[in-house]
């Protein structure tokens, strides 16, 4: 029998901690062979309610799960775990401008990051979902010298399932239907989601999606709006953001990550540049990248066109910003 994974989820107490922890039990990110010891980790005052967490996940009475352990205690969740989602993050308050939110956030990542320095195991896998994602990753990695740089990430999944979806949705052709679509940059309204590398099966056959669409007005207008402001229109609707499709993004994540991407396809997820794509080194920028044993690789020679380039600049821009503020943040 397998030896049990160690897996931690902050923000547990959440809404996506609500929708991610049934999904992982079950064995969908791991696999249904995999028995599984979750370590449950969020604040203080959401404690009662992380215990009723835990409660729920025992009475589920899932085979795959050994323990739960639900602790405030970032040494106590981060021990000697295999992965980590890092979804627990300071939302947004009335009044609050974005720079304070991402000074508070930043300070958390630097905390759970010198926490996952002294008690993780250094081959941790770390998806960061709470905002602003790809900087908060940056952070942490950076207080967590000793865990290899390509061991962090940030999630742009969710982006990429909202624009499979649009696709498919257009052409009217199931969501398997569709592939290859890219989101460059940051988890934020100045991402660049980019169907230019992606096909869709049509009659039968797999063509690319600017032929299968063909309304370039469409492709560069509407379609990226959607996308990029899809959580907005989530949470005007339900007066609550998006949490099941979220929590599924974060499953895909992992699961791929773990798994390996399929031969010839690839999945977008935010890494440390290599300043691939001439986008500056070192800042977290959401990429296509192949996975194979645990390894991301950026896929190469993809053709950027003019207006691919400025997109992709401005998101880039937006991130060496953001970086900035939250050096800034932590000194
Ligand atoms: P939520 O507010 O329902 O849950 C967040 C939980 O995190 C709360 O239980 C809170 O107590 C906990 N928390 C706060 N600070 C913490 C800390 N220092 N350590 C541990 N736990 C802490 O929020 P929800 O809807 O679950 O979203 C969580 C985060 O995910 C937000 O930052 C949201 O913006 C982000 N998000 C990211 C997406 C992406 O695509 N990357 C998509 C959707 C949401």
């Amino acid at each position: 029998a397998k030896e049990p994974l160690r897996v931690c989820v902050t923000g547990a107490a959440g809404q996506i901690g609500y929708s991610l922890l049934f999904q992982l039990a079950e064995g969908n990110v791991f696999g249904r062979d995999q028995p599984l010891i979750l370590q449950l980790l969020d604040i203080t005052p959401c404690l009662p309610a992380l215990n009723g967490v835990v409660m729920e996940l025992q009475d589920c009475a899932l085979p795959l799960i050994r323990d739960v352990i639900g602790t405030a205690d970032p040494l106590v969740a981060f021990k000697d775990i295999d992965a980590a989602f890092l979804v627990g993050a300071m939302p947004r308050r009335e009044g609050m401008e974005r720079k304070d939110l991402l000074a508070a956030n930043v300070k958390i990542f630097k905390e759970q990051g010198d926490a996952l320095d002294k008690v993780a195991k250094k081959t941790v896998k770390v998806l960061v979902v709470g905002n602003p994602a790809n900087t908060n990753a940056l952070i942490c990695s950076k207080y967590a010298p000793s865990i290899p740089k390509e061991n962090f990430s940030a999630m742009t999944r969710l982006d990429q399932n909202r624009a499979q979806a649009q696709v498919a949705a257009k052409l009217g052709v199931p969501n398997g239907s569709v592939r290859g679509c890219i989101i460059w940059g940051n988890h934020s309204s100045t991402q660049f989601p980019d169907v230019s590398h992606a096909e869709a099966e049509v009659d039968g056959r797999w063509v690319p999606v600017p032929e299968a669409v063909n309304d370039q007005q469409f492709l560069r207008g509407e379609f990226i709006t959607t996308v990029q402001k899809r959580g907005a229109a989530i949470i005007a609707a339900r007066k609550l953001s998006s949490a099941m499709s979220a929590a599924k993004a974060a499953c895909d994540h992992m699961h791929d990550w773990f798994a390996g991407t399929p031969a010839g396809r690839f999945v977008s997820m935010a890494v440390f540049s290599d300043g691939s794509y001439k986008t500056p080194e070192g800042i977290m920028y959401s990429f296509p990248v192949t996975i194979e044993n645990g390894q991301w690789k950026i896929v190469q020679g993809l053709a950027i066109d003019d207006f691919a380039r400025e997109k992709m600049d401005a998101t880039a821009k937006e991130l060496c910003e953001e970086r900035e503020e939250a050096i800034a943040a932590c000194a």
